[in-house]
């Protein structure tokens, strides 16, 4: 049972204007030990009741476990290939040939991330690359008539200017231009979407004098932050934050591309050895959120409320 934490830690879930499908995914990450072997996690997510699961890279053993299940994939061009590809349409297109074509449309792939939090995680000259390498998958995909699959990179919250309201989010001066600008461009010309990993827990943990325990874990009932400009109400940080990014994209002159929440969840402790990191921290946190973002209709946040919006 030791692996459950671990496993189940993340959730994937969309808010979006678009497609409002708000189902609940497992992130599944191959870090730790006695991981589930591909099979037995299939049907470990399938009892779960998840309908789409991302991983990290493009690991051939679970793509194949996934076939002939209802179950939607997003994979991952580890952030390693990112320069490589972007310089060569022929590297694109033999990587696509060898990760997607074998097991597309058996296997539900949706989502291929260029990358996995490349700006917050890898050296500075990869950041200019990575819309170029997306644009050169994309023309693979298009080539195989690989329609179905959105190609996008996943972001953190640190690309953003340290939070203050969400009316006043903005991407980082550094990247807003360079690299954020055309990144949005192509999302939106693809129809593909922002995904944004969001840990309301690092937001807390580095203020929690002014930031209440219970409004970053969804359980404030009289606590409210009112923003000054928008006077939008929010009752709880998750929805602060992703606000903070539907403000910055509107800010770069792209308002209606949708958000996929690629990861999110609260540490149930493990290695982090920190105030607020346990499990029932965790529990509440994760049970909050799927009820949030499973909810009929859907809640959505302040700045984008309800699905149709
Ligand atoms: C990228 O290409 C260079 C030059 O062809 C090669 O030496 C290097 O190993 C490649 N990097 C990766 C991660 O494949
Ligand atoms: C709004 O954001 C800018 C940076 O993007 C910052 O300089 C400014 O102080 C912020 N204003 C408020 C009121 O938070
Ligand atoms: C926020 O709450 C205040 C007071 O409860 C209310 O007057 C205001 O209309 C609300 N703002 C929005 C945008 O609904």
């Amino acid at each position: 049972m030791g692996l459950l934490p671990l496993f189940f830690l993340f959730l994937l879930l969309t808010i979006s204007s678009g497609e409002s499908s708000n189902s609940v995914g497992v992130n599944y990450g191959q870090l730790g030990n006695n991981l589930p072997s591909p099979k037995q996690s299939v049907k470990l997510v399938q009892s779960l009741g998840a309908t789409r699961i991302k991983i990290y890279d493009a690991n051939p053993d679970i793509l194949d476990a996934f076939k002939d299940t209802n179950v939607e994939v997003t994979m991952m061009v580890p952030n390693e290939l990112i320069i490589n590809i972007s310089n060569s349409q022929k590297l694109a297109d033999s990587w696509v040939q060898s990760n997607v074509v074998p097991f597309y449309s058996k296997t539900k792939i949706r989502y291929l991330l260029v990358g996995n939090e490349v700006i917050s995680s890898s050296p500075k000259e990869i950041w200019p690359r990575i819309v170029p390498a997306m644009r050169k998958i994309q023309n693979s995909l298009k080539a195989h008539r690989l329609n179905r699959i959105k190609v996008s990179t996943s972001m953190a919250i640190d690309v953003l200017e340290p939070l203050s309201r969400p009316s006043n989010g903005s991407f980082r001066s550094d990247i807003a231009d360079p690299i954020v600008k055309p990144l949005l461009q192509f999302l939106s010309r693809t129809k593909s979407f922002y995904f944004f990993d969001v840990y309301p827990y690092f937001a807390w943990v580095a203020d929690p004098k002014n930031i209440n325990l219970d409004y970053a874990l969804f359980e404030s009932r009289n606590i409210k932050y009112t923003d000054p400009v928008t006077k939008l109400n929010y009752t709880n940080l998750f929805d602060q934050m992703v606000d903070s990014v539907v403000f910055a994209m509107k800010r770069l002159g792209y308002p209606d591309i949708g958000i996929f929440i690629a990861e999110t969840g609260w540490p149930n402790g493990g290695d982090i050895d920190q105030i607020g990191a346990n499990i029932y921290n965790a529990a509440t946190y994760n049970r909050n959120v799927v009820k949030k973002l499973t909810a009929k209709p859907t809640i959505g946040t302040p700045a984008r409320p309800g699905s149709g919006n």
